[in-house]
């Protein structure tokens, strides 16, 4: 049988599928049984920085609240809570760190820079392996630049790195010029890992009801193309690690991530959607092409298709657009 194990910011998973951060983690018993199931590590959702100012306030006063603020907070992802504050949260990840063995990571939303610290420091003091950054954000202000929102994330993640000593992720959103330059910078600031990318939710509107509407809606697995794209271009070129999310729906597709140079890959939607036990299929599958191709382990084959392996390493970048075009009738 190939050996699945692998590290991932310094630490040993038995396998690359962590789970990403969802509505998964939102009972120990879900995350209980992820583990079961073979998952390598799992991330808790994340806390929010509405979610620090909602202390206090009742689980439903926040979500009123807050629903036109953050696309990611929706009634549905939360668990059964009465109020949403940061101290039940701690305690909540406290209490799910306790009940398996798997390495779990936290994540975190702030938006004021001081609270970032404060909120990576406390949740460093509940045991989790290491922190998920998670910078969501939508710069709408049109008299702020790329290079203002790039400093605003430096600068979060020096503070959160100076605050810690377990490792970090930060997770993006691939809205930046250039994300090959933001991923070098996050390197060189000491990032452990960056997940490419965050699935950003986008309104839409109802045209029978002239209203906006949120809904939540899962990956399509053509979405992976993206993520993939920049894993392969960036692999050999930045020390850090990196976690391929949005789109990864298949054994197969871990495998594709892992060609193309991701050290792990996240799963959210491919296991709403299709339950906790997939975990187990999806790795029988990665298992099952490792042994048609004759691999033993992850190392003999990651990376192999990333731009700096591949026979035309134009294939990425242009991705032979104007062949492609051309030859559409
Ligand atoms: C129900 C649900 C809840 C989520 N909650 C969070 C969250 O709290 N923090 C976060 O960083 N991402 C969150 N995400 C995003 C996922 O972690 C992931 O980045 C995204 O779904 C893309 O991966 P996928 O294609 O496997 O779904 C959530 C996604 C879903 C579907």
């Amino acid at each position: 049988m190939a050996n699945l194990s692998t590290t991932y910011m310094g630490i040993e998973l038995k396998n690359p599928l962590i789970v990403a951060a969802s509505s998964i983690s939102n009972q120990v018993d879900r995350v209980k049984r992820a583990e079961e199931y073979g998952a390598g590590a799992l991330v808790i959702r994340s806390i929010f920085e509405e979610q620090i100012h909602a202390d206090g306030m009742t689980m439903q006063d926040f979500l009123e609240r807050m629903a036109n603020i953050s696309p990611e907070i929706n009634a549905s992802f939360y668990p059964p809570v009465e109020y949403g504050g940061p101290r039940e949260h701690m305690m909540w990840v406290e209490k799910t760190r306790r009940a398996v063995s798997m390495p779990i990571f936290a994540s975190l939303n702030a938006v004021n820079p001081g609270a970032w610290v404060e909120y990576a420091k406390q949740l460093e003091e509940t045991g989790i392996d290491g922190l998920e950054v998670n910078y969501y954000t939508v710069n709408a202000d049109i008299n702020r630049t790329g290079s203002d929102m790039e400093k605003a994330l430096y600068d979060i993640v020096s503070g959160v790195k100076d605050a810690v000593k377990i490792p970090v992720a930060v997770k993006l959103g691939s809205a930046y010029t250039s994300i090959a330059n933001v991923v070098n910078e996050l390197d060189k600031r000491g990032a452990n890992a960056v997940v490419l990318f965050n699935r950003f939710l986008q309104p839409t509107i109802d045209i029978d009801t002239e209203e906006l509407t949120n809904q939540m809606t899962y990956s399509h697995p053509e979405e992976m193309r993206m993520p993939l794209r920049w894993v392969a271009l960036l692999y050999g070129r930045v020390k850090l690690d990196m976690a391929l999310n949005t789109g990864v729906h298949t054994g197969r597709d871990i495998a594709r991530g892992l060609l193309g140079g991701a050290t792990v890959v996240q799963v959210a939607s491919a296991l709403l959607q299709n339950g906790l036990p997939y975990i187990s299929t999806m790795l029988m599958d990665l298992q099952g092409w490792m042994g048609e191709k004759g691999y033993e382990s992850i190392d003999e084959f990651r990376g192999n298709l990333s731009q700096q392996n591949v026979e035309d390493p134009f294939g990425f970048e242009r991705a032979h657009y104007m062949k492609l075009l051309m030859s559409q009738e």
